[in-house]
């Protein structure tokens, strides 16, 4: 019997006091994501619990039990006290997945702190955008990312302390930077935990839109009340289990359900922190019995790519329950890992904004190949139309997604961005962006985006941020940015180059301005064709039009163009 057992009688009588009730939470109590995922943990008697079993490269391998984590987080925490960091600072975490990662950000949690944690493999640019929307006080790091944090230093004069966990000591510090090395330092025994509350703020996510800089998404501790009983009832993580997200912290399914779920619940899980390869996945599954597992699309295309025969090379019967977030789960995959594991990926379909799964396949239930399942019990969702935001009765139709706002993880607002979070509301609805239909038993099936968005790998790309980057570059007069399809990563960044004069175009320049978003922005970011053209298709107001190049690569209608300049 699956956690959540039958879905309609939850559905028919939910409330969220479910979940306050297991982890003995009352309105108005304190709340501290980072107390309830360690401390708490331990005062349940389960101090000597294996709670993560982290694997870097060629196989180094460290383990922390709940009391493990309980003292690390401490000595982070106070550490970060001593320097003066107080509540509600930003502390953003930049590192790769390394133990430190995890034990920092619940170390800020505790003291009351802002984490705010960004994809290690950022560039300077898109280091600096987000740093600089959050006034950023402190932030850890790694010694291999600090080059990036150097050259942007003298823009960011709020941010008072570059923390590195693994300096060497035969190399000098530069200026603001810190050596901490968790391990010469000793464990903090007792902190005192600040008093946060349910809307005390705890982690900024940043997530990318079509136009404007990146949004950073604020979540308050309270979000800890939908990550847990998601956790428990749509991954199913019991008391025995060994539970494998491969998501990154830098982003929201990392902390949401690579942190928060599964501590607050006890459970044990791993961490692989070492590039993708079919092999070292099924080894690392077999390796640490991992029982469910939690992962992408695109890496399970990039499993199937690898071919059946690998799969047979290893022992995976551990696993008992696989789920997939961030793109499409196309049905293939589904089939296919049915073939292969004997059991289907369950998607799940949830934001950054919506702190916590909205939608999903639950154990249990007929999974629809092809369909991101149901709504979460409570969660009263529909499709709205594209113009009056009103619920479409009709079953197979296609509109906006849109939930009822009042779940515990929805975020609070937009960082310094009121006026844009404001626009995510209509009708009473939130609105996340996507385009669905639903079919006679409820379940959704997605569409597509509703905005110019790129979602390479389950990870989100601005058109905005690649052309502005492009601008940059010396030989680019004008860019448009659109996706391409690609099998393995669903779709992956196209930028479309007007020369300035005295340019030419050639391979070398090619690559030239590949590199440069790369190192400016991230490799998610780079494009991975640039076509030169001599003009861009634009309005009449010279918007440039990147729907008709987006509905080129896709080999679609390009629709009304009664508003192009050649017209
Ligand atoms: O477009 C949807 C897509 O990813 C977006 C959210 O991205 P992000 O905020 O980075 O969070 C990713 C992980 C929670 C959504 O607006 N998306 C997410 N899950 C699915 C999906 N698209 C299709 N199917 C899904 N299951």
């Amino acid at each position: 019997m699956s956690n959540i057992g039958s879905y309609d009688k939850r559905a028919k009588n939910f409330d969220w006091n479910i979940a306050e009730k297991e982890l003995d939470y009352k309105d108005g109590d304190l709340i501290n994501i980072g107390w309830y995922c360690s401390d708490r943990i331990c005062e349940m008697g389960k101090a000597d619990k294996m709670a993560l079993i982290w694997e870097g490269h060629a196989g180094k391998a460290k383990k922390y039990t709940y009391n493990d984590i309980r003292l690390t987080s401490n000595t982070i925490g106070d550490f970060l006290r001593g320097l003066g960091i107080k509540a509600e600072d930003r502390v953003c975490l930049f590192m790769d997945k390394i133990p430190e990662l995890y034990l920092g950000f619940l170390g800020i949690l505790k003291i009351g702190a802002i984490a705010q944690p960004l994809f290690s493999a950022f560039g300077d640019e898109s280091l600096f955008v987000r740093l600089d929307n959050a006034q950023t006080r402190a932030i850890i790091t790694q010694k291999k990312h600090v080059s990036k944090i150097r050259k942007i230093i003298d823009k960011m004069p709020y941010l008072e302390f570059i923390i590195v966990v693994d300096h060497d000591p035969s190399k000098p510090l530069q200026e603001r930077e810190i050596a901490f090395n968790l391990e010469e330092t000793p464990n903090v025994e007792n902190i005192e935990i600040h008093p946060t509350k349910a809307e005390s703020p705890s982690v900024l996510h940043y997530t990318s839109g079509t136009t404007g800089q990146p949004k950073g998404v604020k979540h308050v501790h309270y979000s800890l009340i939908s990550q847990y009983l998601t956790t428990k009832w749509v991954l199913d993580l019991r008391e025995d289990d060994v539970y494998w997200c491969t998501a990154d912290p830098g982003w929201v399914t990392g902390t949401s359900y690579g942190i928060i779920g599964p501590f607050s619940l006890g459970v044990t899980q791993c961490v692989l922190d070492a590039g993708f390869s079919a092999d070292n996945w099924y080894r690392f599954i077999e390796q640490y019995r991992v029982t469910v597992w939690y992962s992408a699309p695109t890496a399970i295309r990039s499993l199937m790519k690898a071919g059946d025969d690998v799969v047979k090379k290893y022992d995976l019967s551990s696993l008992r329950h696989l789920a997939s977030v961030g793109e499409p789960l196309n049905s293939e995959a589904v089939i296919w890992s049915e073939k292969v594991f004997g059991k289907p990926f369950y998607d799940t379909y949830w934001q950054t904004e919506t702190g916590s799964i909205m939608i999903s396949n639950f154990p249990g239930m007929k999974v629809k190949p092809g369909s991101m399942g149901l709504a979460f019990p409570g969660i009263d969702s529909c499709v709205v139309d594209v113009n009056t935001y009103e619920p479409i009765k009709e079953t197979g139709k296609v509109g906006l997604i849109a939930f009822r706002p009042g779940w515990p993880a929805m975020m609070r607002t937009y960082w310094r961005n009121e006026e844009v979070y404001n626009k995510k509301f209509q009708n009473g609805w939130y609105i996340p962006g996507d385009r669905s239909s639903i079919d006679n038993e409820g379940y959704f099936w997605f569409v597509g985006r509703d905005d110019d968005v790129i979602n390479t790998g389950g990870h989100l790309v601005s058109p905005f941020e690649v052309e502005s980057a492009l601008l940059e570059h010396e030989a680019v007069a004008e860019s448009a940015v659109v996706s391409k399809p690609d099998f393995v990563n669903m779709e992956v960044v196209k930028a479309f180059v007007n020369l300035k004069p005295g340019f030419e175009p050639s391979k070398e320049l090619d690559l030239k301005i590949m590199n440069f978003v790369r190192k400016k922005l991230s490799p998610l970011a780079m494009p991975q064709e640039i076509e030169f053209v001599d003009s861009l298709p634009k309005t009449r107001s010279g918007k440039i039009m990147r729907r008709i190049l987006h509905a080129k690569e896709w080999g679609e209608e390009i629709g009304d163009t009664s508003t192009l300049e050649d017209d």
